[in-house]
């Protein structure tokens, strides 16, 4: 046992974790983190969010040369990207976020245990690190173990032929053809960055449509948009079987409500059907630690587990994958710990598809509020009748305002189109405010922005639209 012992012990660093490691130690906690990887940031900085959004960039960039510059005049001649410095711009966007990280827990005091982590009794987290194991009291465990790529029966990722995300954003060459399994997130995410770089993308997802938990209209919206960008889809349909042969993947795919075998073939195939929570190997069962039916850590609104002093936080527990929700209740939890109070409005944790155009939503959709019987009012405008979107060449898309249809309350908020995730952000405010979505209308906006169109969907929301 070391002598050391500290008031929290966060397992695990990715954005819940290490935020969650900051407020801590902010609050006056001694605070270690346990982290297995290498590096610290978790998926978020290593795998995820970060690399993926540096090729979104490098790919969106290339494209911008190669088929938007011309509109605005600018002659290029022949565009071509060297896939090498690309993949090295997005290696030291990595490094540099994670040393970052190192960085934020030196200034705070905070003590990065190496190795792997599990709870080896109430109060006691033991670490097989490189050097042996140690076991560190501790006041508090919080358990930030986040998640890792859901498995597909009878398919064997190698990370070379049959990839998940993180094979995915490593790849080399330029793969010719690529079958994507799953039009969620990171489908349409990571076949956006192969499919600008000239990949023939065909994205095979199981449901009638891509994006199933976003608002049907923009999913049908990105479909049409990302279709005429060149991906492919086959909906309502599965992949039975993908074997690699030789240097191709041989794919078997039937109709989702079965029916005959249609055979595929591809350089690379990308599954990326969800992800699962990292709930195993902590010693949970050993302490009672419930976990739900999905093996997702159970936590009350204090994201307390059924045992006392044991908490946990981000993919590990239910709800949405997202970074900035794992940091939210990273931040909560350990304020609740130290006596204070807090909330989270999951109404208002936006959700943002970086393709481009983005895909950006916050509340409830459509679909939501006509299943919980709820009457609403909708506010729509399009980008096309927006002046700096012409100005920019850039006039794909809408928004669209969901407020309720007696208080003008405003429910959810939709956007497809050019910097929609970045514009989500004044109604994810407007939701977590109780704004109206008169607020919003008789909110001035600066002209010309693209975030007029949110104003006119609000002013749509009752007729009043002034550019349409
Ligand atoms: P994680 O980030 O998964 O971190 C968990 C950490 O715990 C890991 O470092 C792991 O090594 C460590 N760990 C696990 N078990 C142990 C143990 N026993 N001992 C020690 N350490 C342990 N979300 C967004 O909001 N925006 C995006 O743009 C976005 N893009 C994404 C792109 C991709 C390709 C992927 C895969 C995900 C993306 N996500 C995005 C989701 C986001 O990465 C996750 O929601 C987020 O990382 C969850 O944070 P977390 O702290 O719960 O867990
Ligand atoms: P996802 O849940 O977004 O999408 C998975 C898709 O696969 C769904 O459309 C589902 O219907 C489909 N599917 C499931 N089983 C299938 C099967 N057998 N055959 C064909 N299709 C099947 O999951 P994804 O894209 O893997 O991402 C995982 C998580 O990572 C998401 O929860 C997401 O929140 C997070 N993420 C977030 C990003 C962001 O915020 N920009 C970017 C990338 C990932």
């Amino acid at each position: 046992m070391s002598t050391t012992s500290y008031d929290l012990i966060v397992i695990g660093s990715g954005p819940g974790g290490y935020v969650a490691a900051i407020r801590a130690a902010q609050l006056g906690m001694k605070t270690a983190c346990v982290e297995m990887s290498p590096t610290l940031g978790g998926t978020c900085l290593n795998v995820g969010c970060i690399p993926s959004k540096a090729l979104l960039t490098s790919s969106e960039k290339y494209t911008e040369a190669r088929q938007h510059f011309a509109v605005h005049g600018i002659k290029t001649g022949d565009v071509s990207f060297d896939l090498p410095t690309m993949m090295a711009h997005k290696n030291k966007v990595v490094k540099d976020n994670t040393a970052g990280i190192e960085y934020l827990f030196k200034k705070n005091k905070i003590d990065w245990i190496k190795g792997k982590g599990s709870i080896a009794a109430i109060g006691q987290v033991k670490v097989e690190g490189a050097s042996g194991t140690q076991t560190y009291a501790t006041k508090n465990i919080l358990i930030a173990t986040g998640s890792e790529s859901m498995p597909l029966p009878g398919i064997t990722v190698d990370e070379k032929r049959i990839v998940t995300s993180t094979g995915a954003l490593s790849l080399s060459p330029v793969p010719k053809s690529m079958v994507v399994i799953g039009g969620g997130v990171i489908g349409l995410e990571l076949g956006s960055v192969w499919q600008r770089l000239g990949t023939e993308v065909t994205v095979v997802e199981f449901l009638d449509r891509i994006l199933p938990t976003m608002d049907g209209e923009l999913s049908k919206t990105a479909q049409k948009i990302l279709g005429k960008q060149g991906m492919q889809f086959k909906l309502s349909t599965k992949v039975t079987s993908a074997k690699v042969e030789g240097e191709k993947v041989n794919l078997t795919l039937e109709a989702a409500a079965g029916g005959s075998p249609e055979k595929m073939q591809a350089d690379v195939v990308l599954l990326a059907i969800g992800r699962r929570p990292y709930s195993e190997g902590l010693g949970l069962e050993k302490i009672g630690v419930k976990l739900d039916e999905r093996k997702r850590v159970a936590v009350d609104h204090h994201f307390q587990t059924n045992v006392k002093g044991i908490y946990a936080i981000g993919d590990v527990i239910a709800g949405a994958m997202l970074a900035h929700k794992a940091e939210e209740e990273g931040v909560v939890a350990v304020e609740m710990m130290a006596g204070q109070s807090g909330h989270i409005n999951y109404d208002a944790i936006p959700g943002v598809v970086y393709t481009w155009p983005e895909i950006a939503s916050v509340g409830k959709t459509e679909e939501e509020l006509k299943k919980a019987g709820i009457a609403y009012k909708v506010g729509k405008f399009p980008f096309s009748a927006n002046g700096r979107a012409r100005a920019m060449a850039d006039t794909e898309g809408f928004a669209k305002i969901l407020a309720d249809a007696k208080t003008d309350r405003v429910l959810g908020a939709h956007i497809i189109g050019p910097d929609a995730g970045t514009m989500i952000a004044e109604l994810a405010l407007a939701i977590e405010f109780s704004a109206s979505s008169e607020d919003i209308a008789r909110t001035s906006h600066a002209h010309p922005t693209l975030n007029e169109v949110v104003k006119e969907a609000a002013l749509a929301v009752d007729g009043r639209q002034i550019h349409i």
